[in-house]
């Protein structure tokens, strides 16, 4: 590994495409390979130990494609990040706490919703770097699957989305957390929903912390312009539909099995 190598990057499916996609505008030198792990979709309602195992293979697969640092581009799988750390030996950048470093910064109020997943809900991690705050946890699986199948922002995906926020709207929030990649790509319809909230990303938690550590550990591509590719672990055709649909730009895809 040295700082030709390629940043690996993970999620469950699309949903941390909204991180590459930062990533790549923020650090355009860069090589990135981006896993989208569809054999296990979803993340989210696998039970603690079943995840363990699956976000571990990842891990060994970048380390034997010798990565120089995996993202963790999903919030469920960054609830593992411990478990990653004593697997592992290359540098992780999950996402969980960054994501609540900002939402901390960012409430007056210290009423914050979390958006987010079964499984990182109950990880309880955001609780533990939010101590000091009012939070209001909301599994929204539901969102994961409109996502991932392709969303149109037609009245019935407002309704359950609707519906989901409804028990939120008298909280007094004035800072949501949109704890889950995928939930990215519903930004406008829940900003539109919450309005006067401010909505903290996860996605674009990690672009500073990511930044400084290739450049304090002499890691940062010497090239101008960098390569992407896309990995799915599962159905190709189907994978690309989904990129088409979200108006991805179509990087070089392959489907391996692991
Ligand atoms: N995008 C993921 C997250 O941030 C995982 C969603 C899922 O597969 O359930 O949690």
């Amino acid at each position: 590994m040295n700082e030709k190598s390629p940043i690996g990057i993970f999620d469950s499916g699309i949903g941390g495409l909204s991180v590459l996609n930062h990533l790549v505008k923020y650090l355009p030198n860069e090589d990135f390979i981006y896993i989208a792990d569809n054999t296990y979709f979803p993340y989210g309602l696998k039970s603690s130990n079943e995840i363990e195992s699956i976000v571990a293979r990842i891990g060994y697969y970048f380390e034997e494609i010798g990565v120089k640092t995996i993202v963790i581009a999903c919030n469920s799988a960054s609830s593992k990040t411990n478990f990653l750390e004593k697997h592992l030996h290359t540098k992780l950048f999950p996402i969980i706490e960054p994501t609540a470093k900002k939402a901390l910064l960012t409430t007056k109020n210290k009423n914050i919703g979390l958006l987010a997943t079964k499984l990182t809900i109950e990880s309880k991690l955001y609780d533990k770097y939010l101590k000091e705050v009012n939070l209001f946890p909301l599994i929204c699986d539901k969102f994961v699957t409109l996502v991932e199948n392709g969303f149109n922002s037609d009245s019935n995906t407002l309704k359950i989305i609707d519906s989901h926020l409804s028990t939120l709207k008298n909280k007094n929030l004035d800072t949501i957390i949109l704890g889950c990649t995928h939930f990215s790509f519903l930004f406008d319809i829940i900003s539109n929903l919450m309005s006067d909230v401010t909505i903290i990303d996860s996605s674009l938690s990690i672009l500073d912390d990511l930044k400084d550590y290739l450049k304090s550990n002499n890691l940062v591509n010497p090239q101008v312009k960098g390569d992407v590719s896309l990995i799915t672990t599962k159905d190709k055709k189907s994978f690309i539909n989904k990129l088409e649909k979200i108006k991805m730009n179509i990087y070089d895809v392959k489907e391996i099995n692991l």
